[in-house]
């Protein structure tokens, strides 16, 4: 299968038939499918059986009792299910219109874009009538200022990190990367991966038929969304920094309980703890990096030998501080610990990994 359009549904049951009309209309002559993930606690996963049983283009529902993630876990979970090369995401009540569909599959076909954003600030895009008030309109763009402000670089060819309207090559994008907390699914694919970003124009209209379940918490879930991408990952960084003198000290107790000196059992446990740290890093912290950060090799040595220019230049550095400038021992330990694990992280985001 080439296409999967993955419409995500809550309680839209009076657009689903117009929707597969003029979806089945837009896809002749494509190898394509429509999943709808469904939500809803009225009757539209009746109507959109009666409707795929009808349509000429497959139409499955995954329909959930026990949603997770809202808006943004039905997409992930609608790709996930997806086996075609190229997934799409709408919708379910024609604010996207279905003729763009073959648009964006052209698109990702013809380019080697791994994303195509369908966006409402590119180009002869626009917004008639879509963002129902001034207010949306206010939240909206302050939404995408804020976000492209916040990833300069991941978002630097999106104009519309906002829009629910895109279409991606299935292979590009791990899907297990993504959180399902994120409402906003495009920021949390663009954010989480390097992708090289194309886009296409579109007029974002008024709803068919319903009403817009956004509302002030998905406002809120937003912002704890961007927060956790941009410092996500110094948490994660710290955690695994954590675990890591944790281990240290596991393993320096039993050495010197073995009678080794405890000079050469510090020596031992920070090696080991070295290897240990860069393994967790690299599966927990700078997973979606590694691909474009050389071979494995190159990131071992570049972080090993941070670490171990860190660790050998933390002591003289202390005393240092406490002979000539009199700070207080603990502070100055406290001092070097901090500027040493910020150091650690610029280091490894910015160089190890860089992007
Ligand atoms: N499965 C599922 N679960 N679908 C949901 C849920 C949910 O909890 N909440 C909303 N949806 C579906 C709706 O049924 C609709 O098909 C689509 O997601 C968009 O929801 P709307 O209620 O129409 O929200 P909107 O128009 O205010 O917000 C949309 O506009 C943005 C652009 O301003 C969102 O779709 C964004 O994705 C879009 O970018
Ligand atoms: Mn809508």
């Amino acid at each position: 299968m080439e296409l999967t359009v993955i419409v995500p549904t809550y309680n839209e049951a009076p657009n689903i038939a117009e929707l597969v009309r003029r979806a089945e209309a837009a896809c002749s002559g494509v190898d394509a499918e429509i999943v709808f993930v469904d939500d809803s606690r009225d009757h539209t996963p009746d109507v959109i059986r009666t409707t795929a049983a009808r349509s000429t283009v497959p139409v499955r529902l995954i329909h959930r009792d026990d949603p997770v993630g809202g808006l943004g876990g039905a997409v992930i979970e609608g790709v996930r299910s997806s086996q075609a090369v190229y997934c799409l995401v709408m919708d379910g009540d024609l604010q996207h219109p279905p003729e763009m569909i073959p648009v964006v599959l052209d698109r990702l076909r013809a380019s080697d874009a791994e994303v195509v954003v369908a966006s409402r600030y590119g180009g002869n895009g626009g917004d008639a009538g879509g963002l129902a008030n001034g207010t949306r309109r206010l939240v909206s763009s302050g939404a995408t200022l804020l976000s492209r402000t916040l990833f300069p670089r991941r978002l630097e060819h999106c104009s519309d990190p906002m829009t629910g309207f895109f279409g991606f090559r299935r292979s590009a994008v791990e899907v297990e990367q993504l959180r399902p907390t994120g409402f906003k699914i495009l920021l949390e694919i663009l954010c989480r991966h390097r992708l090289r970003v194309l886009e296409v124009p579109f007029v974002f209209g008024a709803r068919f038929a319903g009403e817009s379940k956004a509302t002030l918490t998905e406002g809120l879930r937003f912002l704890r969304q961007l927060a956790g991408l941009r410092f996500g990952r110094i948490a994660s960084f710290g955690m695994v920094g954590g675990i890591g003198a944790v281990l240290n000290l596991l393993i320096m107790g039993a050495l010197v309980a073995l009678g080794v000196h405890y000079v050469v059992a510090a020596i031992v446990a920070a090696e080991i703890t070295i290897l240990t740290n860069f393994l967790m890093q690299e599966r927990m912290v700078f997973r979606a990096e590694r691909q474009g950060a050389g071979s494995l090799r190159r990131r071992f040595l570049h972080s090993a030998g941070f670490n171990n220019v860190d660790a050998a230049a933390r002591l003289p550095l202390l005393w240092l501080l406490v002979e000539f400038a009199g700070v207080p021992s603990l502070l100055a330990q406290a001092g070097t610990l901090v500027g040493a694990f910020l150091l650690r992280y610029l280091y490894h985001s910015r160089v190890v990994y860089a992007d």
